[in-house]
């Protein structure tokens, strides 16, 4: 077990100005479903899933798992944040993988352009370093997603590396709470 699985989960919620992040309830399964049905979504995150299929697998209380925040805006689901390390299967089988911390970000399209990604993700990597400082927590975006890499740019995350998996390009960066030496 590393030091990130040994963290206690869930953490009390985490409230910045305008949204709280905290661990996924039964009053969320709506919005998961909204947000997996979502072809704008799913644009560049491998598809959506069809509304009806998701009614019917999506759990009661859905993404309930370490690392993974809801979003919540005035009292309701608007999107998620993972921050954890990848399991072994899923790992890049082009990339050096070695299971780093990885943060991902799904927002429901009505949530984008109102800064809310960045007050999240700021939030979580603040949670993150707090709890384990100086460890690097690495971003995976596809490089034709231009709002994901301008918030990976507006959070700090700067460039690894550009390789092709999943038929697509991917760019692939890092971002440390340690001070630049
Ligand atoms: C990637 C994604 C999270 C970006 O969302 P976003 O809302 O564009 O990101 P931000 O929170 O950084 O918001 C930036 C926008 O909010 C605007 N904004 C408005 N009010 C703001 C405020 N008070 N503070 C900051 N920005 C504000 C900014 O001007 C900017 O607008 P622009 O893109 O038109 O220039 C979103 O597009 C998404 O969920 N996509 C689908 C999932 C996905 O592709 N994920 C990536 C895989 S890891």
């Amino acid at each position: 077990m590393t030091e990130l699985e040994r963290v206690a989960w869930p953490p009390a919620p985490i409230r910045t100005e305008r949204l709280v992040l905290r661990e996924s309830e039964g009053r969320d399964r709506a919005g998961f479903v909204e947000l997996f049905a979502s072809p704008e979504v799913g644009t560049y995150t491998g598809g959506s899933r069809p509304r009806d299929e998701l009614e019917r697998v999506v759990p009661e209380v859905p993404g309930r798992r370490r690392g993974l925040f809801v979003i919540e805006h005035g009292g309701t689901m608007i999107g998620i944040i993972e921050l954890n390390r990848r399991d072994p299967e899923r790992r890049s089988k082009v990339r050096p993988d070695t299971g780093e911390a990885e943060l991902g970000y799904l927002l429901l399209p009505e949530a984008w352009g109102h800064g809310y990604a960045a007050e999240s993700c700021r939030a979580a990597l603040g949670w993150f370093a707090d709890l384990l400082p100086g460890e690097p927590v690495v971003l995976t975006t596809r490089t034709d997603n231009e709002r994901s890499l301008r918030l990976a740019a507006k959070l700090g995350f700067t460039e690894v590396r550009r390789y092709v998996e999943y038929g697509a390009e991917q760019w692939f960066g890092v971002w440390s709470s340690a001070p630049p030496r």
